[in-house]
């Protein structure tokens, strides 16, 4: 699966995004170390701090089914499901990420020019709290 490829599942992942609030529609595509993919989507609520991300979203899906080892997540998001280039992951996604995920692995974003750009964790989340403190 190549990052192009991952982007398009996350594609359609957004296209399942409840959104009633912001009108913002995400997607997210977590390539599993074994190849499973699980897409995520936002999921608003109008309490507002229920509100749930897309990549915690395919993260939870996969975790609940047993998945601990992880390759890469594509992202995408913009208003009204029209993308709006990168839509990189808040705060909360990249400690969520941290949690399961080493140094190396791959966030990938849509650029300005349509394509897809490569990120580390360690790229979005240099100095990070991490399980080894605990
Ligand atoms: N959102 C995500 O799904 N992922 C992120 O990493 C950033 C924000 C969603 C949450 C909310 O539904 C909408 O985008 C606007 O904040």
């Amino acid at each position: 699966m190549n990052k192009e490829q991952l982007m398009e599942l996350a594609l359609e992942a957004m296209t399942h995004s409840y959104s009633p609030y912001s009108g913002i529609k995400v997607g997210a595509a977590l390539l599993c170390s074994d190849g499973t993919v699980y897409g995520g989507c936002n999921i608003e609520n109008v309490g507002f701090t229920p509100t749930v991300c897309a990549e915690r979203t395919a993260f939870f899906k996969a975790i609940y089914d047993g998945h601990r080892d992880f390759k890469a997540i594509a992202v995408c998001g913009g208003k009204n499901g029209v993308p709006s280039g990168q839509f990189p992951p808040c705060g909360v996604c990249r400690q969520v990420m941290r949690e399961f995920c080493k140094d190396d692995f791959q966030i990938i974003l849509q650029n300005a020019e349509g394509g897809c750009d490569v990120f580390t964790l360690k790229d979005l989340l240099p100095v990070s709290f991490r399980p080894e403190n605990y």
